[in-house]
């Protein structure tokens, strides 16, 4: 018999009682449901091969696929599944001036998994195979909530409008510029509406991350600041859920309502070793032409 314990208030749980190697159908639609209310849900005490995960997840929806993203970003064992790892391909740690541990970083801004696809992320399924004994945390955020605690005006000014998502934008936000620009899945370009509507329950949700560039229609600067503004808005302490880690920790969390980024910890001494599905969330597509205009107060307003 599975059972629920809300890990904040309003926001992740812990779900215990389910084997995600054996979930039934029961399962998947108990831990469906607890998505739904908690957004982020843990699944402790996991014990999955790379095969037995990928399976799990598809149980969710359309797994998204790795491969299109070539050079630096291709590290799947699967072309479904995801090594999130600072483990070389000798097995040790890479070192600290390392291309592939510099491009990780980006994953300590606040982000939301692959919004940079016209068609992103919906859960995302991290398993933890080896984790850290100090940091390496994953924090999470609740977009609904950010939403909900908006002030109105800022409401107002925010809806409507559309950002333009890459998935160079927070690699180069730490320096890089030195992208293939033949490879349309690393130079390309789709727009996400910011404030979407989740189907499941109808509230809306604040939809940011660090692979939002600016806002289509206004000026980068004001647009930008809007953006890093609302972040700092929806990442605020009481708003925010930390996951500690421990092996075999299978964490799911629903992209559509929720950012999430991951915490420092000492890569030279410790090892991070994690494996990670997704569904995508077709629902959730980018706009498609380029018929975007922002009234000329909403620019008036966020500059
Ligand atoms: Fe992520």
């Amino acid at each position: 018999m599975a059972t629920t314990t809300p890990l904040t208030p309003a926001f992740a749980a812990r779900i215990e009682g389910i084997d995600a190697a054996r979930a039934s159908k029961a399962d998947v639609a108990f831990i469906r449901e607890a998505l739904i209310a908690h957004c982020v849900i843990v699944l402790p005490g996991q014990a999955l091969d790379g095969d037995q995960q990928a399976d799990f997840a598809a149980k969710f929806g359309q797994l998204d696929s790795y491969s299109q993203m070539s050079g630096d970003y291709a590290r799947g064992m699967r072309k479904d599944l995801l090594q999130v790892s600072n483990l070389g391909e000798d097995g040790k740690p890479v070192a600290a001036g390392d291309r592939r541990r510099l491009l990780d970083m980006g994953n300590r801004f606040w982000h939301t998994d692959a919004s940079f696809k016209a068609v992103p992320a919906h859960l995302s399924m991290l398993y933890g195979i080896t984790v850290t004994s100090e940091g390496g945390e994953t924090q999470f955020a609740d977009m609904r909530a950010a939403w909900d605690s908006l002030d109105p005006d800022r409401r107002e000014l925010v809806e409507g409008l559309v950002a333009e998502h890459s998935s160079t934008t927070a690699r180069r936000a730490l320096g890089f510029d030195d992208f293939d620009a033949t490879n349309p899945a690393i130079t390309g370009r789709v727009t996400h509406d910011l404030v979407r509507v989740l189907p499941e329950t109808g509230r809306k949700t604040l939809y940011l991350s660090a692979h939002a560039d600016h806002i289509v229609g206004m000026p980068k600067p004001a647009g930008r600041m809007l953006l890093a503004e609302l972040t700092e808005h929806a990442t605020g302490p009481g708003n925010v859920y930390t996951h500690t880690w421990h092996q075999g920790d299978l964490v799911i969390w629903d992209n559509r309502c929720s950012m999430h980024r991951s915490c420092r910890y000492r890569a030279d001494r410790e090892t991070r070793h994690f494996r990670r599905a997704s569904t995508t969330a077709p629902e959730f597509a980018a706009r498609t032409g380029s018929d975007i205009s922002v009234p000329a107060w909403k620019i008036e307003a966020a500059a």
